[in-house]
């Protein structure tokens, strides 16, 4: 069993269904610790039903993005992390962190990048008038959503969908991919090469 980190800034909807997966014994991975840079983030109270610990401090707090990362790194340092995912994890992690844990920390992003990067991907999607967008799980570097790509989905869209409908057809793919990379990656199945990400097979594909 790896050691699992998440980090969260919002409703927690990706969280559940990986807390879920983690206590069904289908991830290979033990959570230890759910981070958020906002206090009153709703997946802070999702980590409690499942037991695992929590961390918050406001960003907007005294030090403000500089004092958030320096705790945060320390938490995470500290809780003996082994994989981060980011899950709704709202702010682009300082260079500083994504280097202290290279390749080591996941994201989920609701296009199939590399479009739509950055804030807002459904609603992107719609007002561009693509007939299809989707979900991708990609490792973190340095950049907004342009790591290696782990997993993909792809979703339709529909000719009357709104940034929220379409947002909510996506969620639903997210929840079954994102639980997937991060079994992939606990069982050592992820290798980088470059820009790419191959995946091995399993056990039981051999
Ligand atoms: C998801 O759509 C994810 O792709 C994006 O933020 C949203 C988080 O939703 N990065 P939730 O907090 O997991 O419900």
């Amino acid at each position: 069993m790896i050691k699992l980190a998440v980090l969260v800034s919002g409703r927690g909807t990706n969280l559940a269904a990986i807390l879920e997966a983690a206590r069904e014994g289908r991830l290979g991975v033990r959570p230890v610790l759910v981070l958020s840079d906002r206090p009153d983030a709703r997946a802070l109270s999702v980590a409690q039903t499942y037991g695992v610990r929590t961390a918050a401090r406001d960003v907007a707090g005294p030090g403000g993005r500089r004092a958030f990362f320096a705790w945060a790194e320390r938490e995470l340092v500290e809780s003996g992390a082994e994989l981060i995912a980011l899950a709704g994890f709202m702010r682009l992690l300082p260079a500083g962190m994504v280097q202290r844990f290279r390749w080591r920390i996941l994201n989920i992003h609701p296009s199939l990048l590399p479009a739509f990067p950055g804030l807002d991907a459904p609603r992107q999607a719609v007002e561009h008038g693509v007939r299809i967008s989707g979900c991708t799980v990609h490792f973190v570097d340095e950049g907004m959503d342009t790591g290696p790509i782990v997993l993909q989905a792809a979703v339709p869209v529909l000719p009357d969908d709104t940034p929220g409908t379409l947002a909510a057809r996506i969620r639903k793919e997210e929840h079954r991919l994102y639980p997937e990379a991060i079994r992939l990656f606990a069982a050592g199945r992820l290798r980088i090469e470059g820009r790419r990400v191959r995946i091995l097979p399993g056990q039981k594909d051999i």
